[in-house]
């Protein structure tokens, strides 16, 4: 039996920090509405020039030096996105293969919003089972300040920009490491509406002159999405513990996907599970939509709040909507 696990992890965020104080000077919030309404401090914005494409490339990169993986030996990359360098495409994967220079590798985008990383790490255990496959490169990467209407304070105070990157691999050692042992992936079209980019695609194409700009940036229902946030953190993290015969007390962490801190502290109560369990980095990063959860393991990791053999959770919820999460055997 062929058994993934996740080799390295890393992640790279742009140079340029942008401060709730920044925000507060373009629009009409406040450093205390955004904290106490969010969690969030500051988040990072691309600089001018700086595309989807590159950040992802550079957590790639990092985290193939982390596993020692070199560009040839990469047979596939995933990359999950909302904020493509291009609609459609060509896929940002596509350029990412291309500036890493990994010419024996498939790529392809994986849209699955802020879950994508979560299903990106079950697409790619399953293409390490079927045997066809030894190197996967999985990367969550947006570029969401410029998917943002930055007139809207609704939305504009709630994203960042980031991207995080895991190499997946098998395992052929006896001794269990990382390994991705199950996933949870559920969608739920039916909540569509509550969070979309309404104009640019086939529904709804781009027509100079009568489309309405704002129609091109993020649309959210912010109270519809919390609800359905809630419920769908609750309903993984109960499932994915289930499913494995899991107590809370045998999982050191969890890492979700970081889009309020109020949806994590409302989940948190409801599965009696301390917050505490929950790794938190929402203040430094705001929501980076597929890069939080890479983003957040990473730090984990680093900080050595983890060690080997330690079970963790990922958990994800997004636009779709879809929700899921995995379970590592650290
Ligand atoms: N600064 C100041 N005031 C603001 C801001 C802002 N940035 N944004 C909204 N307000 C105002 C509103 O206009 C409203 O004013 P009013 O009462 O005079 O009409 C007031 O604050 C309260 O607005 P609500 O929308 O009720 O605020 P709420 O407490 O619900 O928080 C939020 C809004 C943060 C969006 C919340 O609904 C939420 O967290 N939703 C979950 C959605 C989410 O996190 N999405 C992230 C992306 S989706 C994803 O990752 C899955």
């Amino acid at each position: 039996m062929v058994r993934p696990y996740i080799k390295s992890i890393s992640y790279y965020v742009p140079d340029n920090i942008v401060t709730n104080d920044d925000l507060s000077k373009i629009m009409d919030t406040s450093d205390e509405w955004i904290i106490s309404h969010t969690g969030i401090k500051q988040r990072y914005f691309v600089n001018e020039g700086e595309n989807n494409s590159d950040i992802a490339t550079k957590a790639a990169k990092i985290a193939m030096e982390k596993a020692e993986v070199t560009a040839d030996e990469i047979d596939l990359i995933i990359l999950a996105t909302t904020s493509a360098d291009y609609v459609g495409f060509p896929s940002t994967a596509c350029l990412v293969q291309d500036k890493l220079g990994a010419k024996n590798a498939g790529a392809y985008d994986l849209g699955a919003a802020c879950t994508g990383f979560v299903f990106g790490v079950e697409t790619a255990a399953n293409f390490i089972k079927s045997g066809n496959y030894k190197n996967i490169l999985v990367i969550g990467s947006e570029v969401l300040s410029r998917t943002m209407d930055m007139t809207d304070r609704n939305t504009a105070v709630l994203f960042g920009d980031g991207a995080g990157a895991a190499i997946i691999t098998a395992n052929e050692d006896k001794e269990s490491k990382s390994e991705i042992i199950y996933s949870f992936l559920r969608s739920m079209g039916s909540g569509a509406d509550s969070l979309k980019r309404p104009a640019g695609g086939t529904t709804n194409p781009f027509v100079p002159g009568v489309t309405d700009p704002k129609d091109l940036y993020i649309y959210m229902n912010g109270r519809q999405v919390y609800n359905f946030a809630v419920k769908a953190v609750t309903d993984t993290i109960l499932k994915l513990m289930e499913k494995n015969n899991l107590t809370m007390d045998s999982i050191k962490y969890i890492i979700p996907h970081q889009a309020n801190i109020r949806i994590l502290e409302a989940a948190a109560g409801r599965t009696s599970i301390p917050i505490e369990k929950f790794y938190i980095n929402i203040e430094n990063f705001a929501n980076t939509s597929a890069a939080t959860i890479p983003i957040a393991l990473t730090e984990v990791v680093e900080k050595k709040l983890i060690q080997r053999g330690d079970n963790i959770l990922t958990v994800g919820f997004g636009g779709g909507l879809t929700f899921g999460g995995n379970y590592i055997k650290w």
